[in-house]
């Protein structure tokens, strides 16, 4: 007998509650031109978190809406597995603090739960889907599910060139068989190597190349394509409804697409012919300089953007995936699976038939690692993209004035000490309510 379907049985966001208007507020404190931001990155605004949030009040609270949601205890999630690359403890999971949280307000605890932590850069989030999938194939889950959080606070050194990248917000992720959402399919491509692209040794802020993390992003998402065809997957453009990308800002992902494409029509009537218009596109670890490779990609992407197949295949199975991004910003782990949930949410808007239909998920972490899988939709996607009030909150956030940005990435800041006042009022949520004997972050739910 076939085993069932494992996958994606519900998602919920929580972003960040300022907002940092980077063409109004951001570009002319730094006199940029704002269409560097808007045009070059596809970035509109970032996400950022009030004083009172950090990863886990936004964790927790995006967890506690999808558990209700979906009429659960904590009795029926067997793990939660958190992805961050912004934890604060070494030693403590963040996860941990988020069941506190949630046992606070739902009847019932998470005794019985295995709670851990992720970290892989971006990709944590993947791999913590992927831990979550593999836990419920063993048979170990009792009929329980998994709930997997990815949350960051994805911000970067004043003055940094990733400033204008930054976000900050969650996404939860129930893990279950026969799912509602979206079936993991079983061939998985993976590109791996030791890499110093982005990386926090002992420090907060990361320390990047930006020009070389964009060359080791698409070198290891080149790899782990090669592998997902090995492992008898298939990137065809006409077959698969969306293609999701990590997006550290849509503009990667405008680069990370060319590859997607190229590898899906690659052995094609189409494919031979651009090969012989365009020549072969190189790996991009066989160039030393990491400008040199995205000239050449761009000289690619032009070309491409010219064909109705390619601009079409584009319009249709990327842009819809970008659409919240553009929005928020990075937010790290959460990125690829904001993708997702966008996708599904404007596919829902424009009344578009997916249940049946594959997508394509090609994840990255710095440091640095790719992976690439399918997933098959499934037939509870609509309701789910239904639920989620992600617009409502984008339309809520508070908008930054640029004194008090400088002000909030203060207040962000470890050691710094500040009273700043919120710019907004929590209610229904999970809050920081200070700091606990053996100087721990303490939480509270205020109604
Ligand atoms: N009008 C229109 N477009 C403009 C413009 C204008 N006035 N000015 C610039 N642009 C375009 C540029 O041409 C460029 O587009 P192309 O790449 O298509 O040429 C784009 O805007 C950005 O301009 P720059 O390349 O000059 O920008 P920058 O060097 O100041 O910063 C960055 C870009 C290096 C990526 C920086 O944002 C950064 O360091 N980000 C953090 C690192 C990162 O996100 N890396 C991505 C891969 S690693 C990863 O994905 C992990 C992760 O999550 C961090």
């Amino acid at each position: 007998m076939a085993s069932p379907a494992v996958g994606i049985d519900g998602i919920e966001l929580w972003t960040g509650k300022l907002k940092l208007d980077l063409a109004t507020t951001f570009a002319p404190a730094h006199d940029i031109d704002p269409n560097k931001f808007t045009k070059g990155l596809g970035l509109h605004a970032s996400s950022l978190p009030d004083v009172y949030e950090d990863i886990v009040t936004m964790g927790a609270n995006a967890a506690l809406r999808l558990m209700q949601r979906h009429g659960l205890t904590p009795e029926d999630i067997g793990r939660i597995d958190v992805a961050t690359e912004t934890a604060f403890d070494n030693a403590k999971p963040v996860a941990t603090y988020i069941a506190g949280c949630l046992a606070q307000v739902m009847e019932g605890d998470f005794a019985h739960a295995n709670l851990g932590e992720r970290k892989f850069a971006c990709i944590a989030g993947t791999q913590a889907l992927d831990d979550a999938a593999n836990w419920i194939h063993s048979g170990r889950h009792r009929g329980r599910k998994a709930l997997v959080i990815a949350t960051d606070t994805a911000l970067y050194e004043r003055g940094d060139p990733g400033e204008a990248t930054q976000g900050a917000g969650a996404v939860a992720m129930l893990v279950s068989e026969s799912p509602s959402v979206t079936a993991f399919g079983l061939p998985q491509g993976i590109g791996s190597a030791d890499e110093t692209d982005f990386l926090k040794p002992h420090r907060q802020f990361p320390s990047v190349d930006g020009k070389r993390s964009m060359q080791v992003y698409l070198g290891r998402i080149q790899d782990a394509l090669a592998d997902f065809a090995a492992a008898g997957g298939s990137t065809d453009p006409d077959a698969h409804a969306q293609f999701l990308f990590h997006t550290p800002f849509p503009g990667m992902v405008k680069k990370a697409a060319v590859l997607g494409y190229l590898d899906g029509v690659q052995g094609t009537a189409r494919g031979d012919a651009l090969a012989e218009d365009l020549g072969t596109l190189a790996h991009p670890d066989t160039f030393a300089d990491g400008r040199a490779y995205l000239d050449v990609l761009k000289a690619h992407a032009k070309h491409l953007k010219q064909t109705d197949h390619y601009a079409n295949w584009y319009a249709r199975a990327v842009t819809p995936t970008l659409k919240v991004a553009r929005q928020v910003g990075n937010w790290y782990t959460g990125s690829v699976h904001v993708a997702r949930a966008s996708g599904l949410l404007h596919a829902a808007h424009s009344e578009r038939a997916l249940t049946g239909q594959p997508l394509i998920v090609a994840s990255y972490g710095s440091g640095a690692q790719a992976e690439v899988h399918a997933e098959t939709v499934q037939a509870g996607w609509r309701d789910e993209a239904e639920a989620l009030t992600i617009q409502q909150q984008l339309d809520a956030r508070y908008d930054l004035s640029y004194d008090e940005y400088e002000a909030i990435h203060a207040v962000h800041t470890y050691g710094a000490e500040s009273n700043l006042s919120p710019r907004t009022a929590p209610s229904g949520e999970f809050v920081v309510d200070g700091r606990g004997p053996m100087g721990e972050y303490t939480y509270a739910y205020v109604a």
